[in-house]
């Protein structure tokens, strides 16, 4: 058989095996028709139309040009990128840092180049699949703790923590597909006590608890790497990494393939960054009222019967249970104009599909009460006797 007969078979093999488990994926295209209530997507501070980061964008497009057009080791690294990074420096007091084409690129570099085969990495078990596949790439040993549990992670730390090796605890602050946080002061705290090296992901959380949930509870003095997106609540793209020196700075521009061996981040997207931040710094005196929302939003649905979790973040998942259920549940709730994200295994555990539902910070009442009423309308559908 020749090598084309004998990959396509095995490609074959794979895609029938999602197929009959109910679990394969397919591209649709989404138009932003007017009219729909968006909770699919992760613009929490509806910036990625704000007027504002396209004026930027469009000022870069002229003065820069479209493209980088070179890694930045080359000459893809420009003065609007150096702009980025300092506003990233003022807004978290962090000291030092650098951006990234990706969050998926910024975490497959860190968690791929830092720890090394004979270091321990702890994880929260919910980790986003870029960290985890750093680490299984980095050859170092991977122990997962229960999720946001600081306790287990301590007892792990007392019975692994070694002092002739690194230990690397990696978590975020907010999980991406459970909207929920670690106690990032308890981990703060473990830290001073055990001096493992702290990697906290805070893709979910920038622009909606300000530079971070870190910044906010004060602890971002305590986090050896915080990673942040911009493709999220800063409305643009790409990725950065803080740190508390330039070491690790130095360190990624010399060995990491995915800085070093990619054209670097569009200015566009870096002046749509920049503006993205400026945005969230204007809007955070309303923080309080987008997160009172999102509270008044979870009691609804908790009164309509449904099983969400408690929090202040903008994404709530509903759990659904079944992979066929969630998604004729999406179905259901497009049928109404709603656009949810129907989440199933693997990216979730199976028997744990969901509907998760990212809010807005333009999202009031008349969106929470066409929300709730639509997914009281669902259930009744479900549960209503088939029709003989
Ligand atoms: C927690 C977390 N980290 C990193 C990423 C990757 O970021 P990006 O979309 O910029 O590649 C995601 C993406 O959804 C994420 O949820």
């Amino acid at each position: 058989m020749s090598a084309e007969r004998i990959l396509k078979n095995r490609i074959r093999a794979e895609l029938d095996g999602r197929a009959s488990a109910g679990l394969r994926r397919e591209l649709s295209l989404w138009e932003e028709p007017g009219g729909w209530l968006n909770l699919a997507d992760n613009d929490y501070l509806d910036l990625a139309r704000d007027p504002a980061l396209a004026k930027a964008a469009a000022e870069a497009a002229d003065r820069h040009g479209c493209s980088a057009s070179a890694s930045p080791l080359i000459s893809g690294y420009r003065a609007i990128h150096r702009e980025l990074e300092r506003e990233l420096f003022a807004w978290t007091g962090l000291p030092a840092g650098m951006l990234w084409n990706t969050g998926f690129s910024a975490n497959q570099a860190v968690l791929s180049g830092l720890p090394r085969k004979g270091d321990l990495v702890l994880a929260d078990r919910l980790v986003h699949h870029s960290m985890v596949r750093g680490i299984l790439q980095s050859g170092a040993r991977l122990i997962r703790f229960r999720h946001n549990d600081t306790d287990h992670l301590e007892a792990l730390l007392r019975q692994h923590g070694r002092a002739d090796r690194v230990v690397f605890v990696v978590t975020e602050s907010v999980f991406s597909m459970d909207g929920d946080s670690p106690d990032v002061r308890a981990l703060a705290d473990l830290r001073g006590r055990h001096g493992f090296f702290w990697i906290l992901d805070e893709a979910h959380a920038v622009g909606w608890h300000g530079a971070g949930l870190a910044v906010e509870t004060g602890v971002a003095g305590s986090v050896d790497l915080l990673v942040g997106t911009m493709g999220k609540g800063l409305g643009s793209h790409g990725a950065y990494t803080l740190f508390q020196d330039e070491t690790l700075r130095e360190y990624f521009v010399n060995f990491a393939g995915e800085f070093i061996y990619s054209t670097y981040l569009s200015p566009l997207v870096a002046a749509a960054a920049l503006a993205g931040i400026r945005r969230a710094r204007e809007l955070a005196p309303q923080q309080t009222t987008w997160i009172t929302e999102t509270r008044r939003l979870r009691e609804q649905l908790m009164e309509g019967g449904f099983a969400v979790p408690d929090g202040d973040s903008p994404i709530i998942p509903v759990p659904i249970g079944g992979s066929a259920e969630v998604m004729a549940a999406a179905e259901f709730l497009r049928t109404h104009q709603i656009l949810a994200g129907a989440i199933r295994p693997p990216t979730v555990p199976a028997g744990e599909s969901r509907l998760r539902l990212s809010w807005k910070r333009t999202y009031g009442e008349p969106e929470r009460n066409r929300l709730a009423e639509a997914l009281l309308a669902w259930r009744e559908s479900v549960s209503a006797p088939a029709t003989p």
